[in-house]
């Protein structure tokens, strides 16, 4: 018999304006939905196994998929890791605060309930004004993944964050849309040679330009490896996701009269646009990543039945493009 379980739905979201009022809720122990630039996070303070507890049922999180903490800036990298060892000192200070976490052993205060177990921690200092204002007044490790609902595509604006999320979590701040749009870089920093375990908007070029010994996870890696979020289908709408090299290759011909219940985007337009349901094309990739997951939200709000996306080419941004693209198609392994 299941007790003490929280009855979603019954609780009532708030939407906050003031970074004050959602500082003074994480420290009290509640969930806080908040803006950074790569998506919205999922908030509740690091220390509190409570709090924790609640986040991972709001989501619907599998239990052995670690949180990422959040801090203000570099100097606050001791609320969550035992030793900033010198890689990951090199890559924070490169790229902190951005779209990076570097994964340090954990510092003991924070719950094994966040980390999933592991010794290890995710530690990341968003660069969003609104994050860095949250982190700073907060005063606390703020713990949070991306505030979707767990497998579904993540969030890039409060609204799509209470389209998952309205009544399970305590509040959302309502901030700005994100401009990176894809979660940040996750490199393990633990041992001498950087890993890359999550490709991002800091690329794995940028990391070698800092650090030139950083690799990319190996496929045998991952499964061995301590990242297991990496595992766990992510990113996927209710519509089948199909990747196509060019429009062409979309199962819509002319002459058909009405409009097709798919969905295109890439960045080469559709010659079919406006017949349709859905079509987006980007000027490049930036926009693309930026744009990709409210795109897929779109469709499925269409309730269109296919979204063919364009693959991008797999070097700097598009690595991390294609990563999210690949899994959105159910095709777990990179
Ligand atoms: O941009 C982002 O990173 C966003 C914002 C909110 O900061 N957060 C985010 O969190 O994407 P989440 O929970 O959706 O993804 C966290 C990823 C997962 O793949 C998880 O397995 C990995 O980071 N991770 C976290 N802690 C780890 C650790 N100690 N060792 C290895 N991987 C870790
Ligand atoms: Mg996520």
């Amino acid at each position: 018999m299941a007790l003490n379980t929280p009855k979603f739905g019954s609780i009532t979201t708030r939407r906050l304006t003031s970074v004050v009022d959602a500082a003074a809720l994480l420290r009290d122990g509640g969930i806080v939905a908040f803006p950074t630039e790569t998506v919205y996070g999922l908030g509740v303070d690091a220390r509190n196994p409570e709090a924790i507890e609640r986040l991972f049922l709001a989501k619907g999180r599998p239990s052995d998929n670690p949180l990422i903490v959040h801090v203000a800036s570099i100097d606050d990298w001791r609320l969550a890791a035992r030793t900033l060892t010198d890689t990951a000192s090199a890559l924070l200070t490169a790229f902190a605060p951005g779209p990076l976490t570097v994964v340090l052993p954990k510092h003991p205060s924070i719950s094994h309930r966040v980390t999933a177990g592991l010794d290890t921690v995710g530690l990341r200092i968003p660069a969003s004004r609104e994050a860095h204002e949250l982190l700073r007044e907060a005063q606390i490790p703020i713990a949070a993944p991306s505030a979707n609902r767990s497998g579904r595509p993540s969030c890039t604006t409060w609204q799509s964050v209470m389209e998952d999320l309205d009544g399970r979590i305590d509040a959302v701040l309502e901030g700005e849309p994100c401009t990176v749009g894809l979660e940040s870089t996750v490199v393990d920093c633990c041992g001498p040679v950087p890993i890359l375990l999550r490709p991002g908007f800091v690329s794995l070029a940028d990391l070698q330009a800092v650090v030139p010994s950083t690799v990319a996870i190996s496929r045998d890696q991952l499964h061995a490896l301590a990242s297991p979020g990496l595992r766990h289908p992510h990113y996927q709408p209710n519509a089948r996701v199909h990747l196509v090299d060019h429009p062409a290759e979309c199962n819509v011909t002319a002459g058909t009269a009405g409009e097709f219940p798919v969905a295109y985007a890439g960045l080469i337009p559709h010659p079919y646009a406006a017949r349709l349901a859905l079509h987006a094309s980007f000027e490049n990739i930036e926009a693309y990543a930026m744009n990709l997951y409210e795109f897929l939200r779109r469709a499925d709000r269409l309730r269109v039945r296919d979204i063919y996306l364009q693959q991008v080419a797999d070097t700097g941004l598009g690595q991390a493009l294609s990563d999210r693209q690949r899994r959105s198609a159910g095709i777990i392994k990179p």
